[in-house]
């Protein structure tokens, strides 16, 4: 399998330091943010990564990480010229990920203890042209895309509401996603929402309304590191994690 780490947009909720530096570059622990999701595809045996990163700051992502080497892993990096949503900066991973390969995406936002080994092993056992998302409980799901699970207790997602002022459910969806190529076809169906980006959840939406949106729960510390305050909370949770 192969791994894409999303890591562009603005940032805005963390400005004025991302006025300075790109979100996923900021300090958590001893390291910048992106490098903890690469450790996490390495811990999962992915060592052929994707980076789509924003023009403003490419050069810092290379002046740190380089090739990769370092880390253990092969780099490749694709700019995304403006932030027009996570579907369109996952569409740039189109021939990165060749027919018939599967892949996890990443958004460089979030932060993770699970092992992901399990979740990958078992996506690989699904059949061609379904995805799968990870979960997690938290207590105010409504900053989050929310799944509204099958009825019929199929292990399958029915729908996912984005940031719903009433939530259905105690979980939100994290920015770990499992596809195989057929991706590419379903973000090509998808349109611009009314904040002018392409969404992730509305591509999640054509695989749940095709039944072939499966969900596994993760089992330890998640956080998205989108706000001063949950920035802090990583840092403080992460920080001895990598050597
Ligand atoms: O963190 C989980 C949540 O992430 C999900 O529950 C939501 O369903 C999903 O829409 C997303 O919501 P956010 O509002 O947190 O997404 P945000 O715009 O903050 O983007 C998250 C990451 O995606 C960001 O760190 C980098 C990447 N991204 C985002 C945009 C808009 C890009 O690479 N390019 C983009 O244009």
């Amino acid at each position: 399998m192969k791994g894409v780490i999303l890591a562009g947009g603005t940032g805005s909720r963390l400005y004025p330091l991302t006025r300075l530096m790109n979100k996923h570059l900021l300090p958590v622990g001893k390291y910048p943010m992106v490098c903890y999701g690469i450790d996490r595809l390495r811990q999962g045996g992915i060592t052929d990564i994707l980076l789509v990163i924003s023009k403003q700051s490419a050069g810092q992502y290379t002046d740190f990480l380089g090739s990769g080497a370092e880390f253990g892993v092969s780099l490749t990096y694709k700019i995304q010229e403006a932030a027009g949503g996570i579907a369109e900066a996952l569409e740039l991973a189109k021939g990165f990920i060749l027919p018939g390969e599967r892949f996890v995406v990443l958004l460089g936002d979030n932060l993770f203890m699970d092992d992901l080994t399990p979740y990958l092993k078992q996506y690989l056992q699904q059949p061609q042209g379904t995805a799968k998302v990870l979960l997690k409980p938290v207590e105010d799901a409504r900053r989050y895309g929310v799944p509204v699970f099958d009825s019929q207790n199929t292990g399958l997602i029915a729908y996912i509401e984005e940031k719903p002022e009433h939530p259905k459910t105690k979980y939100c969806v994290t920015g770990i996603y499992m596809y195989d190529e057929a991706v590419f076809d379903i973000i090509r169906r998808v349109s611009p929402s009314q904040r002018g980006e392409l969404e992730i959840t509305d591509v999640n939406n054509i695989y749940a309304a095709d039944r072939r949106l499966s969900y596994d729960v993760l089992k330890e510390w998640w956080s998205d590191a989108g706000t001063f305050q949950s920035l802090y909370e990583a840092g403080e949770k992460l920080k001895n994690t990598l050597p």
